[in-house]
C-alpha cells in the first residue's frame, strides 16, 4: 500500500514537474492516408552522373593496370559500391565537358584516339574511355544510359550521327562503324539530353534561349528521325542569380520545344557557406519551390498547346548535390577537381532532396545525383582503396526501398524560420518560413507504406505519432537510420562515423509512436492491412 501511495505521489509530483518543463508537449504527428496520392514514383529519380571531370572516370570507375581493376580496367571495389546505389539512370559524358566533346574521338581502336585539351575543367582528355566503354560499364552497373549531346560547339548532324552509331542496328555508315568496333548489337540508348546548361555564360557555345530552342529543335528532329523511340530532355535554366532570368529562359524553351521534348532539365547545388546548419538543411525546400514554379510554366504551355493528346513534359533534376567546398580556384580544375568530402548534415540534405522528389512525383520523373565517384560523389577512391561518403547512405536507402505511389502526407511538427541565407551557389539567397523540423515523404507499394523522415533538429529527438487514416499497421516493420555522432561527422578511409543502422519498432493498429533521433534520417517500411 505504502509503495502504491509513494508511487502515486511520485506521479503527481512528476506531472507537475512535467507541466513546468513541458515534457508532455504534444507529439509530432504524421498522418498517412493511402487514398491521398500524388503520383507514381519513377525509379529514374534514383539516377547518377558520370562526367569526364577530375577523377570520376579516370582513377574512379576506370583505372587500368591497378590491381583492384578487372581486365577491362574497371575498378572492382568501386563497382561493388556503385551497385549498392541501385542506380537507375546514369547521365554521361557531361556536364560542361560535353559542350566541346567530339564523340567520334572516343570510339574505335584506342591507339587511334586523339588526346585533346579539355577546356571545361582544364585537363587533357585521352579519349581512352568513350561511348562503348561507358556502355559496358552501364551494363555492369545495371543502369539505363542517359546521354547528353554537344549543342555547344557540336553540330546537329554530329548529334544525329551519335544516335545512328548507338541505336541503329545496321545499314548506315555509323551503325556499321559501331559493328566494326566490335559492338554488333545496338546500345539502344533511350534518354538523350539536348546540350547542358546552355543558358550559362560559362558554357562553351552558350546560346540565348531563342537560339538554343532553334538548335535543340532541329537536333531533336534529326535524332528522332534516326530513332523515333528516343526521349529528349531540353536544357532548362537553374541560373537563379540576381539579375538572371531563369524563368524567362524556361518559358521560351518550353514554349518552343513543347512538341519535341519529353523533359526539361534543371540543376541545383547547395552549400553551407555561412555554417548555418538550420538554413542549410532546409535548402532542399528551395528545389521544391522551383519545381512548382516550373511545373506552372509547363502546365500553362500545355494548356495552350493545340495537341491535347501529346505526352506530358516532366522535370528532370539531372544534376543535384551539395557543392561549395571545392568550388573555387584550383579546386575547380585538373586531376583532383571537385573532390568534396561530405559530413552528416550533407547526408540529411540529400535525404531531403530525395523527399522533395517523392513529394513532387507527379512532375519529377528523372533525377541524377552529381556525380558518381570522387567528383562531388558518394564514393571516394584512391589507388589502393575506397570508402563510402556520408551521402551514399540516404541515396542507397531510397534507391533500394522507396518505390510505388507517392502519398500526400500530413505532417504536424514544430517549425522554424531560416531568415535570409546564402544558398551556397554564387550569389543565390533564400528565406524560408515555417520549416518543419520533420521533413517527410511516404509511398505505398504492395502491402507496405514506406515513410522517410529527416529530423532536422540538431539536439532533440522528436517523438511522433504515425497515424494510419485508413487500414492498420500489422506490426511488421523494417527500420533504417542514417546518423552519426554529430552533424559535422565525416567518413574517411578506415573510419566510418556515418552509416545506416537497423533499428526496431513495435506497435500495431492505426497508431504507432516513434522517436526520431536528433539529426537523423529514418526510413520505416511498415506492412499495412487495408
Ligand atoms: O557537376 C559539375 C558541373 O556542374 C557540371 O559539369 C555542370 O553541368 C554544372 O555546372
Amino acid at each position: 500500500m505504502k509503495l502504491k501511495f509513494i508511487y502515486a505521489g511520485a506521479i503527481i509530483v512528476g506531472l507537475e514537474l512535467a507541466n513546468v518543463i513541458g515534457v508532455f508537449a504534444q507529439n509530432a504527428r504524421i498522418k498517412i492516408d493511402l487514398d491521398r496520392t500524388i503520383g507514381e514514383v519513377d525509379e529514374k529519380i534514383y539516377g547518377n552522373f558520370v562526367e569526364h571531370l577530375g577523377r570520376n572516370v579516370y582513377g574512379g570507375i576506370y583505372d587500368p593496370g591497378n590491381p583492384l581493376s578487372d581486365e577491362k580496367g574497371f575498378r572492382k571495389d568501386v563497382l561493388e559500391a556503385v551497385k549498392g546505389l541501385n542506380v537507375s539512370l546514369t547521365r554521361y559524358p557531361g556536364g560542361n565537358f560535353v559542350s566541346n566533346y567530339q564523340w567520334l574521338d572516343g570510339v574505335g581502336p584506342r591507339e587511334d584516339r586523339p588526346t585533346r585539351l579539355e577546356l571545361a575543367w582544364n585537363r587533357l582528355e585521352s579519349n581512352e574511355f568513350g561511348t562503348n566503354e561507358f556502355m559496358e560499364y552501364a551494363k555492369l552497373m545495371g543502369t539505363q544510359p542517359y546521354f547528353a549531346v554537344n549543342l555547344g560547339t557540336g553540330t546537329i548532324e554530329e548529334a544525329r550521327r551519335w544516335v545512328e552509331y548507338t541505336n541503329v542496328a545496321s545499314g548506315p555508315k555509323y551503325a556499321e562503324l559501331r559493328k566494326e568496333h566490335g559492338y554488333t548489337e545496338p546500345h539502344n540508348i533511350i534518354y538523350w539530353s539536348l546540350g547542358n546548361e546552355m543558358d550559362g555564360p560559362w558554357q562553351m557555345g552558350h546560346l540565348s534561349a531563342e537560339d538554343y530552342s532553334k538548335k535543340a529543335r532541329e537536333a531533336g528532329k534529326l535524332m528522332k528521325l534516326t530513332d523515333p523511340s528516343i526521349k529528349l530532355v531540353a536544357a532548362g535554366s537553374s541560373n537563379f542569380y540576381p539579375g538572371a532570368d531563369p524563368m524567362q529562359w524556361n518559358k521560351v524553351v518550353i514554349d518552343e520545344l513543347k512538341d519535341v521534348v519529353d523533359y526539361l532539365a534543371l540543376h541545383m547545388y547547395v552549400g553551407n557557406v555561412d555554417d548555418d546548419y538550420y538554413s542549410f538543411v532546409a535548402s532542399p525546400l528551395v528545389l521544391e519551390q522551383r519545381t512548382r514554379l516550373v511545373k506552372g510554366l509547363i502546365d500553362e504551355a500545355m494548356h495552350r498547346a493545340e495537341r491535347a493528346d501529346r505526352d506530358p513534359i516532366y522535370i528532370a533534376w539531372d544534376e543535384y548535390n551539395i557543392w561549395y567546398r571545392w568550388r573555387t580556384g584550383d579546386a575547380m580544375t585538373g586531376e583532383r577537381a571537385l573532390e568534396e568530402r561530405y559530413n552528416l548534415e550533407d547526408a540529411l540534405v540529400i535525404a531531403s532532396f530525395l523527399n522533395a522528389f517523392i513529394r513532387n512525383s507527379d512532375v519529377v520523373k528523372i533525377a541524377n545525383m552529381a556525380q558518381l565517384v570522387n567528383v562531388i560523389a558518394p564514393i571516394f577512391a584512391e589507388e589502393d582503396g575506397m570508402f563510402l561518403q556520408t551521402i551514399y547512405h540516404p541515396m542507397a536507402l531510397f534507391a533500394n526501398h522507396v518505390f510505388g505511389t507517392a502519398l500526400d502526407v500530413y505532417v504536424d511538427s514544430e517549425k522554424y524560420d531560416t531568415g535570409d541565407f546564402a544558398l551556397g551557389m554564387g550569389e543565390q539567397r533564400a528565406d524560408l518560413k515555417d520549416v518543419p523540423y520533420l521533413d517527410v515523404s511516404a509511398t505505398y507499394h504492395g502491402d507496405e507504406v514506406i515513410i522517410n523522415v529527416v529530423n532536422r533538429h540538431k539536439d532533440k529527438a522528436i517523438t511522433t505519432d504515425i497515424i494510419a487514416q485508413e487500414g492498420a499497421f500489422t506490426g511488421e516493420f523494417e527500420v533504417y537510420e542514417v546518423n552519426g555522432p554529430d552533424i559535422k561527422a565525416e567518413n574517411d578511409f578506415g573510419k566510418t562515423n556515418v552509416e545506416t543502422m537497423k533499428k526496431s519498432l513495435k506497435g500495431k493498429g492505426d497508431k504507432i509512436t516513434y522517436s526520431f533521433p536528433a539529426h537523423s534520417f529514418t526510413l520505416i517500411k511498415a506492412k499495412v492491412q487495408r
